[in-house]
């Protein structure tokens, strides 16, 4: 699928019911921001109030990933955040496999059209749908990946750090490292 912006390709998925989840949410969860961001987060899916609002990291974790971007020297309008998912699963259940195949061919369209200098992927989902790799975040996090001309900056999910402060000092150790990257180390 090839798009000539975001507005075409957030068209082409209209009111999707490509795999069951379109059933069963309330609204679709495309991303938000700057559409040539040198910097793209992507998560994993919706949870229940982006499920609402209709925009992704709403919720606690959301308050926890604006401070992680401005211990990067970041802010949201600085970058652009998109999720493997584009619908929430039922009770924030994990993705299955063909949900994650149905969305993957709009979030690689994303990338393309954004054409980041890095993205980071938040969590196992998110790490695994871009690195195609069956390794876990927690041997995968902090340690860039050139793919395709950009770099791949595993993460731990912040949602995962909430009530574990030794992977929440990791997370902020990542984000310094995206910092790093930033200001001139690789990207
Ligand atoms: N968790 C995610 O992975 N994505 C969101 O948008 C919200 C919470």
């Amino acid at each position: 699928m090839i798009s000539r912006d975001l507005h075409e390709l957030r068209e082409a998925l209209g009111d999707c019911h490509r795999c069951p989840l379109g059933d069963t949410r309330t609204t679709l969860v495309f991303g938000v921001g700057d559409s040539c961001a040198r910097v793209m987060l992507v998560g994993e899916a919706p949870g229940r109030n982006e499920d609402l609002e209709g925009e992704p990291f709403v919720g606690a974790a959301g308050r926890l990933l604006d401070e992680l971007l401005s211990s990067a020297g970041l802010s949201r309008g600085d970058i652009y955040i998109a999720n493997v998912l584009k619908c929430r699963p039922p009770k924030n259940r994990d993705p299955k496999r063909d949900e994650i195949e149905c969305c993957a061919p709009f979030l690689r369209e994303q990338i393309r059209l954004i054409d980041p200098a890095v993205v980071v992927t938040l969590g196992n989902y998110a790490t695994r749908s871009l690195l195609d790799t069956k390794a876990g975040i927690t041997t995968l996090h902090g340690r860039p990946v050139d793919i395709d001309g950009r770099t791949v900056l595993p993460v731990f999910h912040p949602a995962a750090t909430i009530y574990d402060r030794t992977k929440r000092d990791d997370l902020f150790a990542d984000f310094a490292m995206l910092g790093t990257l930033l200001s001139g180390g690789g990207a």
